[in-house]
């Protein structure tokens, strides 16, 4: 049977828990999750002059040209596991980044995206990143609880959990500092029917049902929401 392609965008600042949500959407709409974000971290592992380049941008907390992200877009939205849409985690994030998915969209034959704007107070966002730890293998994110100390380990391969170069407080500042310059314009070109507001100040199962309902998942148990969720709470 015909499934028309749902192509869903995750608009927030650092911290938002887009990356956390996008996990348990895709898992709900059996969909790829697409962060740039990753796909950036993996690119600053090579000693080539762009793996430079780009982790010294990355470590700043400073956004990638946006020629240079469009092209990563470009190659990885036609490629055959989108064909029934996906989940943007961070992409786009500028008006110029959203022109061109609109334009790649429509030479793809997609429909418009989706959109959904997470909010979340500054002072929530600061606590959320200092308190995020990534396992550099998988890539899995957690949150450590306040007692937390000492080494952490990964539930699933056992690598040690690493602080974000960009999860180092002068990052912060410059990350949100971008996304304020940045994110206003962007709200205003996706208002409309198809953008909606996301209170991400709330427990993550209750981000999730406010996702579900949105898109008219509702049906879908709890259970399945929080399948592919990346919500684990470290303590030592
Ligand atoms: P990216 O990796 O996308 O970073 P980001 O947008 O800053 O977002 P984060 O990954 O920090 O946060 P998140 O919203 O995914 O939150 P998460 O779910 O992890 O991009 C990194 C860099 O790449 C950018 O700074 C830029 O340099 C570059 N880049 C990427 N895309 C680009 C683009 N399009 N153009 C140009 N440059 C680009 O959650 C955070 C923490 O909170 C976790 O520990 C999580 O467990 C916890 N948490 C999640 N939800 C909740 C909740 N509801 N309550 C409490 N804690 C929660």
């Amino acid at each position: 049977m015909y499934k028309q392609p749902k192509i869903v965008v995750f608009l927030g600042p650092p911290g938002a828990g887009k990356g956390t949500q996008a996990a348990r959407l895709a898992a709900a709409l059996e969909l790829p999750s697409i962060s740039t974000g990753e796909i950036l971290r993996r690119e600053c592992q090579s000693e080539t002059e762009r793996g430079r380049r780009l982790r010294t941008l990355l470590q700043a907390g400073k956004l990638v040209d946006n020629s240079q992200i469009n092209e990563i877009m470009e190659t990885r939205l036609a490629k055959k596991d989108c064909r029934d849409g996906c989940i943007l985690d961070g992409f786009p994030r500028t008006v110029e980044q959203a022109v061109y998915l609109d334009r790649m969209l429509g030479k793809l034959n997609m429909p418009q995206p989706i959109v959904f704007n997470f909010v979340v107070s500054a002072a929530e966002l600061i606590e959320r990143l200092e308190r995020r730890r990534q396992c550099p293998t998988c890539g899995r994110t957690y949150r450590v609880n306040e007692q937390a100390e000492g080494p952490m380990f990964c539930q699933n391969d056992h690598s040690l959990l690493i602080l974000r170069a960009d999860d180092q407080p002068s990052a912060i500042r410059v990350r949100m500092e971008s996304y304020e310059e940045n994110s206003a314009e962007l709200v205003r070109y996706y208002s409309g029917a198809n953008c909606h507001r996301i209170a991400a100040g709330q427990a993550p199962a209750k981000v999730t049902m406010e996702l579900f309902n949105a898109l008219g998942l509702g049906h879908l148990n709890r259970q399945k929401a929080a399948s592919g969720g990346q919500w684990s709470v470290v303590t030592c």
